[in-house]
């Protein structure tokens, strides 16, 4: 059958999915095994000829009901591999039935080819806008004994080189069965040297998404989070690259888990040097049961390919969560100047403090006006009210709509926090529905910041909190919300589930998550979401479904905050990541930096202020002043203009980052240098992006530059006197 983006050769028994860009090829081996094939460079035509070549290798036994020695699943590079027929490697699936087994042997049963994207039901996931953007291949596997299905689903996207897939597993016998393993996708790759370097985001609290680069090695690399959700610690994202990959050169291949809960990347190198990666959910305290008759659909991937580097495969990421991934009135909306009173305040505010700081706000410029934590119960510290959703009486003298009404009336929009998972066991919440806490009856479960999770997989919970957070929301006025996530899950058990079922709890509680966000995500359209969990402990692909953008790291230190802003950028568009200037010294590293440096680093995010505007000293004032008008002038090119990561703040001093417009007419670089030394180095930075063809003028200095000049013979980096200065270049064609 012969489809534009992908054909069914019944020559060479092939799938071939492609585009301009990108080539995927899977071929029904001999007796139906799904061989992996191929995934990169675009090509035209597969004539057939190059397969995977066959050896007998000792302890690498045949392919069941197959007599060639040399033919072992051992070795084969796979579309999706199973347990218990000589496949050794880590499995992609690992199916229990009511007698016990996990033996399963899963072979080519059917496919379908259709145009568009199908939906996945309560999960995030990348979309289309028109069934021509994108063609989806549905290649079904069924066990050699048992009537399970495994639809592998692979969509192309036409103008991208992109490809998304996941797995759903039907179970058409009359049992029960238990996946305790269901992974999203595998990806195979023989020993071509392509790719034998891994990057992945770890970090912690206040560190998050740090770029960590290594070798694969022989044996098993894992990269994966166990906290019940994607984590500071180990972000739902990595890039296979080779050991030349630049920023501009070399093939990458990045991958993110569309998913916010645990998540798994495996990678495996074989014994002949062959590369497995697995993603998925992590099967840590999962398991799944299956009734007769039911379906389970995984989250997707996202691939995205590179043969340019790291900048390509970040700015097709970028492209894609952007437009096919965020959504809602303010996915293309120039997000709104803020200032927060977390760092400003904590818990200790009143009316007369708040406006104070949104009279200010107002009198810089500044567009919005956020109260975070501390409006609600009697919320006076971390350790009550969360659950209560209502008004903490007499905190604020006018009460919620009073404030709210203040900051309209000065001109300015009004966004507030909410915590919408967690209880307190100092809550009205939990004194009404103790079992609304998940925990084991009768044991302590653990405390984190004085604060325990709710079971978000039971209706009733996600009801109560609904109609809690509606009722604010009907009566105020608000056009922000702030949906913060402050612990991780543990004594992870669900009263709503049987016995059989408790490896089910988190997966659950994720689905009641998303089900709950969707629900007021469309009855409040007009809000503008922002997620949050402690910073960045849960900036993944999945939440930027639902908010479009997201609190990277509660670490507003603007040194920390390159290395911070330049791994997110790695996955992440800028304008999925939002950025304040904070008091010095820091809060959270005591290290002093001058305005202007705090206001360049976060101008290159979603901007705002989190300090207390009062106490700004008429000079600072000033300096705000004219940070709230220039960044008004960059905004749409910093928020929705490709970005360019030029030096790394994790490999020396000097960082530099560069915005361009999409039509090259303008463009903004900031360049960063940490600590000073005396007999500095002369530092050049090479711009890219540009048109090479036009002039340029530089918007201070007014000095005039050709495009290819300032990507070739590049531009100084000044000589800068002092730690931690920086500086913005920008440019303007003439
Ligand atoms: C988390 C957030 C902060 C702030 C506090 C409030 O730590 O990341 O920005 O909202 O909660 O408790």
């Amino acid at each position: 059958m012969e489809q534009n983006f992908i054909t069914l050769s019944e020559t060479t028994q092939t799938f071939h999915l492609h585009n301009n860009e990108i080539s995927y090829i899977i071929k029904i081996e001999e007796d139906g095994v799904l061989n992996h094939l191929y995934f990169g460079k675009a090509m035209k035509h597969y004539s057939g000829h190059k397969t995977y070549p066959r050896r007998d290798r000792g302890f690498s036994g045949n392919v069941p009901g197959n007599l060639e020695r040399a033919y072992s699943k051992d070795t084969l590079p796979q579309e999706y591999s199973t347990h218990g027929s000589m496949d050794y490697r880590l499995p992609a699936t690992i199916i229990r039935r009511e007698n016990g087994s996990n033996l399963h042997d899963f072979r080519y049963f059917d496919y379908q080819i259709k145009t568009g994207k199908p939906k996945l039901e309560g999960l995030p996931q990348a979309y289309v806008m028109a069934e021509k953007e994108a063609t989806t291949l549905i290649v079904v596997l069924k066990d050699r004994l048992q009537e399970i299905y495994l639809n592998l689903t692979y969509t192309i996207y036409h103008e991208r080189p992109i490809i998304t897939r996941s797995v759903s597993v039907v179970n058409q016998t009359d049992e029960s069965i238990t996946l305790e393993k269901i992974a999203s996708l595998q990806l195979d790759f023989r020993n071509d040297g392509h790719y034998d370097e891994v990057i992945s985001l770890p970090g912690a609290h206040l560190k998050e998404r740090q770029i960590s680069r290594e070798k694969i090695h022989g044996g098993i690399q894992n990269f994966e989070s166990r906290r019940g959700a994607s984590s500071h610690h180990m972000n739902s994202f990595i890039a296979l690259v080779n050991h030349n990959t630049t920023e501009f050169s070399g093939p990458a291949i990045g991958m993110h888990f569309v998913y916010s809960g645990n998540h798994a990347f495996q990678l495996e190198k074989d014994q002949i040097e062959q590369l497995r990666v697995l993603v998925g959910i992590n099967d840590y305290n999962f398991s799944w049961l299956l009734a007769a008759n039911e379906s389970f659909q995984t989250p997707e991937v996202i691939l995205a390919y590179s043969d340019q580097g790291l900048n390509k495969m970040s700015s097709t990421l970028h492209h894609l969560l952007r437009e096919r991934v965020a959504r809602g009135e303010h996915q293309y909306k120039e997000r709104p100047i803020l200032v927060n009173n977390w760092e400003a305040t904590y818990f200790d505010f009143d009316s007369k403090k708040i406006e104070e700081i949104v009279d200010e706000a107002a009198a810089l410029g500044i567009e919005m006006f956020v109260l975070d934590d501390g409006w609600f119960g009697h919320r006076d510290s971390d350790n009550s009210s969360l659950g209560d959703w209502f008004e903490y009486e007499g905190k604020l003298k006018e009460g919620l709509k009073g404030i709210a009404d203040y900051v309209h009336k000065k001109g300015l929009q009004f966004g507030l926090w909410f915590e919408p998972e967690m209880i307190s066991l100092d809550s009205k919440l939990y004194q009404k529905h103790p079992d609304y806490l998940m925990q084991e009856p009768n044991r302590t479960p653990s405390s984190s910041r004085d604060q325990h999770l709710l079971d978000m997989g039971r209706k009733e919970v996600r009801q109560n909190i609904e109609q809690q957070i509606c009722a604010i929301l009907d009566e105020v006025e608000i056009d922000y919300i702030k949906w913060d996530m402050n612990r991780s899950l543990s004594d992870v058990y669900s009263l709503a589930l049987s016995e059989r079922r408790q490896g089910e709890a988190s997966h659950r509680h994720i689905l009641g998550v998303y089900e709950l966000i969707e629900n007021l995500i469309t009855r409040y359209p007009k809000i503008l979401w922002e997620g949050c969990s402690g910073g960045g402990g849960r900036f993944d692909a999945g939440f930027l479904y639902y908010m479009p953008q997201s609190w990277p790291t509660d670490n507003t230190d603007a040194v920390e905050r390159l290395k911070i802003q330049y791994g997110t950028s790695l996955a992440y568009p800028i304008s999925s990541m939002t950025a304040h200037v904070s008091a010095v010294p820091n809060h959270q590293t005591g290290r002093i930096t001058s305005l202007k440096t705090r206001g360049d680093v976060a101008m290159s995010g979603v901007f705002g202020y989190e300090l207390d505007l009062t106490e700004l000293s008429e000079e600072e004032k000033l300096i705000v002043k004219e940070q709230v008008d220039y960044y008004q002038k960059i905004r749409p090119l910093i928020q929705f203009g490709e970005f360019y990561r030029l030096n790394s703040p994790f490999e020396g001093n000097l960082t530099a980052w560069m915005f361009v417009s999409c039509d090259q007419a303008e463009a903004v670089v900031l360049m960063a240098r940490t600590l000073a030394n005396a007999q500095p180095v002369f530092h050049e930075v090479f711009l890219t992006g540009l048109d090479k063809n036009a002039c340029y003028e530089e918007q201070i200095t007014k000095q005039r530059y050709f495009g290819d000049e300032l990507m070739n013979l590049g531009v100084n980096v000044p000589d800068f006197y002092g730690d931690f200065q920086t500086t913005f270049i920008h440019l303007k064609k003439v």
